[in-house]
């Protein structure tokens, strides 16, 4: 299919109001039987005051992580579903649902930041078309352009996507790598940084976004790291080596960290973002762990734990 540049920069999407969501069952006894209605989901709880004309509140999850495959997709698929469930729990639809069905009673939009699905399998699109339906909110993550077949070498870089576009064009009907959105006088702006770089065209469209003048919150997969997100991730990542006082240090800057200092485009624009008044806060994901830090003397940045493993944050904006 013929996939424009402005098809996916700029198509609907970011946020969807829950009134439109489907109603899925809020329970499945097989499973925590005995638990109430306020044990359904892992919830951080935020509050942005951003200058909205009036309060509102948005259920922010990412990194659900689905391992769906069906049999008739292959041994390859089959094989990532057997190893990539054990990694994630195998209760991630279930996670997702939950996290709806609660958006659906307690919040008025939904956010979900990247990695929904863990590789690219049938079952895991029909799953993604299942749960977002017609109106699909927020923005891709990494893994959402991984295979997981064993010739796969990931890169890291802009090239590797290509392959997925048209692919991931089908599936997700978002602005796949930038999208805007105005609730109650607040720009949400959503941009695919899931290799922890961000791209000069973003950066002229989040430019346009700011001439607006109205408060802006910037919604994508890998945080623009801060050192304290840097340290609290390497913290939750080597639990052997995260006793307290090992912890307190610096862990070696790499990976998505070390790129957005190295690469300039991507360099200039956090800087940018560090003195632009109009920015209001920073949602993210990717990291798994529910955490926050200051990113500029306007904004504080909030990343939120792996739905895999039922989290989710529900922040206010006022
Ligand atoms: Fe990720």
């Amino acid at each position: 299919m013929n996939v424009t540049r402005r098809d996916f920069l700029t198509a609907a999407g970011g946020l969807v109001a829950v009134s439109s969501l489907p109603s899925f069952a809020q329970d499945d006894p097989s499973f925590f039987g005995s638990r109430g209605s306020g044990h359904r989901i892992m919830l951080a709880y935020q509050h942005i005051d951003a200058g909205a004309t009036s309060p509102f509140s948005i259920l922010h999850i990412s990194d659900t992580h689905l391992t769906a495959a069906y049999p008739e997709e292959g041994e390859g698929k089959m094989q990532a579903h057997h190893r990539r469930i054990r990694t994630f729990g195998g209760y991630q639809e279930a996670a997702l649902r939950d996290s709806l069905a609660w958006a659906k009673r307690s919040a008025d939009y939904v956010l979900h930041t990247g990695d929904l699905i863990d590789w690219q399998s049938e079952a895991n699109f029909d799953l993604v078309r299942k749960y977002y339906g017609a109106e699909m909110f927020g923005t891709l993550g990494n893994h959402e352009f991984y295979t997981y077949l064993p010739d796969e070498v990931h890169t890291w870089k802009e090239p590797f996507k290509d392959r997925s576009w048209p692919l991931l064009k089908d599936v997700y009907p978002i602005g796949l790598r930038f999208s805007a959105r105005t609730i109650n006088g607040v720009n949400f702006v959503c941009l695919d940084d899931v290799f922890g770089t961000v791209q000069p065209d973003q950066v002229e469209l989040f430019h346009a976004e700011a001439k607006k003048g109205l408060p802006i919150i910037l919604c994508m997969h890998v945080p623009f790291f801060t050192p304290e997100i840097w340290r609290l991730r390497a913290k939750y990542r080597a639990p052997r080596n995260a006793k307290f006082r090992e912890a307190s240090l610096m862990p070696p800057v790499k990976g998505d960290y070390r790129r957005q200092q190295e690469d300039p485009v991507t360099r200039d624009f956090i800087a940018y973002l560090k003195q632009e008044k109009l920015l209001k806060g920073i949602l993210a994901g990717h990291i798994h762990i529910t955490v926050q830090d200051r990113f500029s003397p306007t904004a504080m940045e909030y990343v939120v734990g792996g739905n895999f493993l039922f989290h989710a944050q529900e922040v206010m904006f006022t």
